[in-house]
């Protein structure tokens, strides 16, 4: 997720922290905080910006030759002041900085509670640095042996820097899911999530792996895997600039972003469910059970992307719980005056969590009764904040104003919602739920394979970037897809695309087919194939272009599209995870080859916080 800066050597490590944080604010954040250690452990943080931390420390004490500082995405307890990171241990000589999830952390914190631990967070962080402390209290371990018996006890994803005040020569960092690098200077060593705030210093630098720890004494370093095994450490010559450091060697946020999908898809469903019971672990789920269970209609509101999530979601609910379900556009809803009331469970949308027709929408919502679940990819954004309850996608920051991977993030999680709601009406047996839950356990890696259609994508993108228009098609789950994918072309590319459910062409617009009009159409064999072969050759009749997104193996629409871009087979309630994916990337390629300015297209938003 976020932020993580250490240092330890001759320099003072503060300003060191400061502007490696800075380097780091393009992660987004919502808190950052810095400990140092100099005889006296300091911890300065605060909700807000980096800007922020340095006007609260300001004045004080900031001489330090070791100290770590952090940003924090948050994930466990709304973004405070007490819940920022540095986490002290419960007698305040350790300190802990962490980016990711503990997902075991209230089993974890449970059993200390019990040994008389006194927690003052509401994070699933602090809880790591009380375990470690109990650990070496109760073993008589190092610090080292501590940490590494603490990390065989967690479930989730970290990176984590620790000091000691009875250590100030020792620094340790450890990683499991979360990046963390580590910079060796001459006679000072740094550590962070990127190497964006260290490579002005060294550009000598290892990336550790998952399962390894890092530890720094006495000026030397060593590394051992969380199972004991000593690692010689691999140091590499940096030579990405800053920017593409930033960029995590991509070109653009939103390319980034694309190919994080695999791990974001399985950060928002990791921990939710049982593939092996059927069974689900969402609160919402559990403590409004009885509503669910009685509930007649359901209402999705959101905006753009986040409105063709809702799609898919109505497309999910009626499918699988065989709930009605309508969707909503935000900005229409709030001013309609909907008959809706205290039966109705509205389920509001939204990456940022800040979008004002869908506030103003549940708002209004919730004047008439009616329940709100929110379904949003910042932790204690105004949205959730206004819900009774929902689920927050694990997508992290997107930062590309263009919605990629918290689109298919908000999809993940509505399939869980729709298929926990199916479980608590009785509408799938707990085989049925242990199957597709087998199938979900494989969307991450099939995405992954998806994303090796890049290269053929690019040149698609050579060949069309000069189009004036592009139709977009669609049958059942493949509709939302083609609204998406449209929706995407005309954000950063600027030229205008349509989405449609493919048999509406022959409403009308079938008139605009002709050579010049390439029509991507989702033809993947899931329901409604032999439909969309019509519709298929309907267009070539015209001598449309085809473009098509077709299941692996396909050979009879290769037969008769132009061109043909191969997706992993998967059930029809998971085709949006995959075959948005190379709409997203054709997009991208053909904003690209227009050399628009992608990360920022023109006249928009990221959050569009006005009506
Ligand atoms: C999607 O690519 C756009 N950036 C835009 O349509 C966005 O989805 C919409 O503004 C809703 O934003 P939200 O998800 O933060 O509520
Ligand atoms: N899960 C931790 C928290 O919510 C860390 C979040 C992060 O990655 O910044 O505080």
């Amino acid at each position: 997720m976020c932020g993580i800066v250490a240092y330890i050597g001759p320099r003072e490590a503060y300003p060191i922290l400061i502007k490696g944080l800075k380097r780091l604010e393009y992660r987004g954040y919502d808190s950052a905080g810095v400990a140092l250690l100099n005889g006296v452990m300091r911890i300065y943080k605060t909700k807000g910006k980096v800007s922020d931390l340095e006007h609260v420390a300001e004045g004080h004490q900031l001489s330090a030759h070791l100290g770590m500082g952090h940003t924090r995405w948050a994930t466990h307890g709304e973004p405070n002041d007490v819940n920022s990171h540095p986490h002290l241990s419960q007698d305040g000589s350790l300190a802990i900085i962490h980016n990711g999830i503990i997902e075991n952390y209230g089993t974890l914190k449970e059993a200390l509670l019990e040994r008389g631990h006194v927690f003052k967070s509401d994070t699933d962080s602090e809880v790591l640095v009380h375990l470690i402390e109990e650990i070496r209290k109760n073993t008589k371990v190092e610090l080292d042996e501590a940490v590494r018996l603490a990390l065989c006890e967690v479930v989730g994803a970290y990176a984590i820097v620790i000091i000691s005040k009875d250590d100030p020569t020792k620094l340790i960092g450890a990683r499991k899911g979360s990046p963390l690098v580590v910079g060796i200077g001459d006679g000072e060593y740094f550590m962070a999530s990127d190497a964006s705030p260290i490579v002005e210093y060294t550009k000598d630098v290892t990336y550790l792996e998952d399962g390894e720890i890092a530890f720094i004494k006495d000026g030397k370093l060593s590394i051992k895997t969380i199972d004991n095994v000593a690692k010689t450490p691999f140091i590499q010559t940096l030579e990405m600039n800053l920017e593409a450091i930033e960029k995590g060697g991509y070109t653009h946020f939103m390319l980034k972003e694309i190919h994080e999908q695999p791990k974001s898809i399985y950060d928002s469903l990791r921990g939710r469910f049982d593939t092996s019971t059927g069974n689900f672990a969402m609160r919402s789920l559990k403590e409004y059970a009885h509503k669910i269970k009685n509930l007649k209609r359901i209402i999705i509101v959101g905006c753009g992307t986040s409105w063709h999530a809702g799609l898919v979601a109505e497309y999910l609910f009626e499918d699988i719980a065989r709930i009605p379900v309508e969707v909503e556009y935000a900005s229409e809803f709030r001013y309609r005056n909907p008959v809706i009331g205290e039966d109705d469970l509205v389920i509001a949308i939204s990456q940022s969590g800040e979008t004002a027709d869908t506030l103003a929408a549940i708002e209004m919502a919730k004047e008439k009764g009616a329940t709100v679940f929110g379904v949003c990819n910042v932790v204690g954004s105004s949205i959730p904040r206004a819900s009774h309850a929902g689920a927050y996608t694990h997508a992290g920051p997107e930062i590309g104003v263009a919605s990629t991977k918290a689109f298919t993030a908000q999809v993940s999680v509505m399939i869980l919602l729709a298929l926990g709601f199916a479980d608590i009406k009785g509408k799938k047996s707990k085989s049925e739920l242990r199957n597709i839950m087998a199938e979900l356990d494989a969307i991450p890696a099939k995405v992954e394979t998806t994303l090796k259609c890049e290269d053929q994508i690019k040149e698609l993108a050579k060949k069309y970037k000069d189009s004036h228009n592009f139709l977009y098609l669609g049958r059942g789950y493949g509709f939302p897809v083609a609204l998406e994918g449209a929706l995407k072309l005309k954000e950063i590319s600027y030229i205008h695309a349509e989405g449609y459910p493919a048999a509406e062409m022959k409403h009308g617009p079938i008139a605009l087919i002709d050579e010049e009009m390439p029509v991507v159409v989702i033809a993947t064999k899931n329901a409604h194939y032999e439909k969309i072969i019509s519709n298929i050759q309907e267009v070539k009749a015209r001598k449309g272009k085809i473009i098509a997104i077709v299941t692996e193996g396909d050979t009879k629409v290769r037969a008769m599209a132009d061109y043909v871009i191969e997706i992993p087979d998967a059930p029809d309630i998971m085709v949006p995870l995959l075959a948005t994916v190379p709409l997203q990337l054709l997009s991208y390629y053909i904003a690209v080859e227009r050399g628009c300015n992608v990360d920022q297209p023109r006249n928009l938003a990221k959050s569009v916080t006005v009506e």
